[in-house]
C-alpha cells in the first residue's frame, strides 16, 4: 500500500538508532527520515518506534544489503526480509548502492566499487529489475564515492548510470558528497558528472561528511575518504547548489554515521541545506566562479 506521505520538500536526516528514543519525544524539525532497514530487522523495538515516527514523518528505506552488483546474485532471503520491511514502513523512497556488499553470508562494512563495463551492466540491470519486481516499485541507485578507479572499465560512471537508467526504469540517488569526493580523488570534474546524469531520473540527494588524509601514493597530495562522521564540507555545499540549480530541488538528506552528532546539529545541517536551496532558487548563489 503506497504512503499517504507526499514526497519531502524540505531536507531529512538519517536516522541511526543512537537518535530513535529522542525523535520520538521531540520530533525534531526536519522534512523525513531516512533508515538502513538492515539495522531494524532483527529489532521489533526500533521497528515499533519506527512506525510512530512514520506517522509523523515521510520514510526513505535506504538499503545497504541488497547488493545488485554481486557476481553471484542478489540475496533473494535478504531481499525477502526487506520487502516485509518496506510493506510495514510505507516508505516514500526506496534506495540502495550502485556496488556490492555481501561477502558469502557476511556483511562487508565498506561498500565494494565495480568495473564499469557491458558484462557489469547487463548484471547490475538485471539485478536492478529483479529488485524492482521484488518491491513492485522503481529503486534509487546511489552513485559510490571511489579511491581508484579501475583499469579494466570501458564506459564512465555516468555513461553507466545513464544505461542503467534506460535499461531499467529505475531512478539516481545523487550522492552530491561522493561526486565532490570521486572528482578530488580521480582529479576529474564534479560539476561535469553532475551535467552527464539525466536529470528526469534524480529521485534524491545527498550530503555527509568525508575527512582528508594524505595520499600515501603521492607526497604532498591529499585524499578524500567518505566517513560520514563529519559536517558537510564547504566545497560540497557549493556543489549542492551547482545540483539544485541543475537539477531543481530534490528530497535531500545529511548522513551522518559515525561519531554521530546531536539532533540538534542534524538538524542544523538539514536547515541550512533548505536555506541553500531558497537562496539558490531566488538567484543568490552564483556559480561562475570555481
Ligand atoms: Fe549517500
Amino acid at each position: 500500500m503506497p504512503s499517504t506521505h507526499r514526497t519531502p520538500t524540505r531536507a531529512g536526516v538519517g536516522l541511526r538508532l543512537p537518535h530513535l528514543e529522542e525523535a520520538v519525544a521531540t520530533r525534531p524539525a526536519v522534512g523525513w527520515l531516512e533508515v538502513h532497514p538492515e539495522n531494524f530487522l532483527a529489532n521489533p523495538h526500533a521497528t515499533e518506534l519506527l512506525l510512530d515516527l512514520a506517522r509523523t514523518y515521510p520514510i526513505s528505506v535506504h538499503t545497504v544489503g541488497v547488493s545488485v552488483g554481486s557476481a553471484t546474485g542478489v540475496d533473494r532471503q535478504h531481499l525477502r526480509r526487506v520487502r516485509a520491511f518496506v510493506e510495514r514502513v510505507e516508505p516514500v523512497l526506496l534506495s540502495g548502492h550502485l556496488a556490492w556488499s555481501t561477502h558469502g553470508t557476511e556483511y562487508l562494512n565498506d561498500l565494494l566499487p565495480l568495473p564499469y563495463d557491458d558484462e557489469t551492466l547487463a548484471l547490475v540491470a538485471a539485478h536492478v529489475l529483479e529488485v524492482q519486481d521484488a518491491f513492485g516499485r522503481p529503486f534509487l541507485i546511489e552513485n559510490p564515492s571511489n579511491y581508484l578507479g579501475f583499469a579494466g572499465s570501458t564506459m564512465t560512471e555516468v555513461t553507466f548510470l545513464n544505461e542503467l537508467v534506460d535499461r531499467t526504469g529505475c531512478r539516481l540517488l545523487c550522492d552530491v558528497s561522493n561526486v565532490h569526493v570521486s572528482g578530488h580523488n580521480l582529479g576529474s570534474d564534479p560539476r561535469a558528472y553532475l551535467d552527464g546524469l539525466p536529470t528526469g531520473a534524480i529521485g534524491e540527494l545527498h550530503l555527509g561528511g568525508f575527512t582528508v588524509e594524505d595520499d600515501e601514493a603521492t607526497p604532498g597530495a591529499t585524499i578524500l575518504i567518505d566517513t560520514h562522521g563529519a559536517h558537510v564540507d564547504g566545497a560540497a555545499w557549493e556543489l549542492y547548489a551547482y545540483a539544485v540549480q541543475r537539477f531543481g530541488p530534490r528530497p535531500t538528506l545529511i548522513e551522518w554515521d559515525n561519531d554521530i552528532p546531536s539532533v540538534a546539529t542534524l538538524v542544523g545541517e538539514a536547515q541550512h541545506a533548505d536555506a541553500l536551496v531558497d537562496a539558490t532558487l531566488a538567484g543568490e548563489v552564483a556559480h561562475g566562479a570555481r
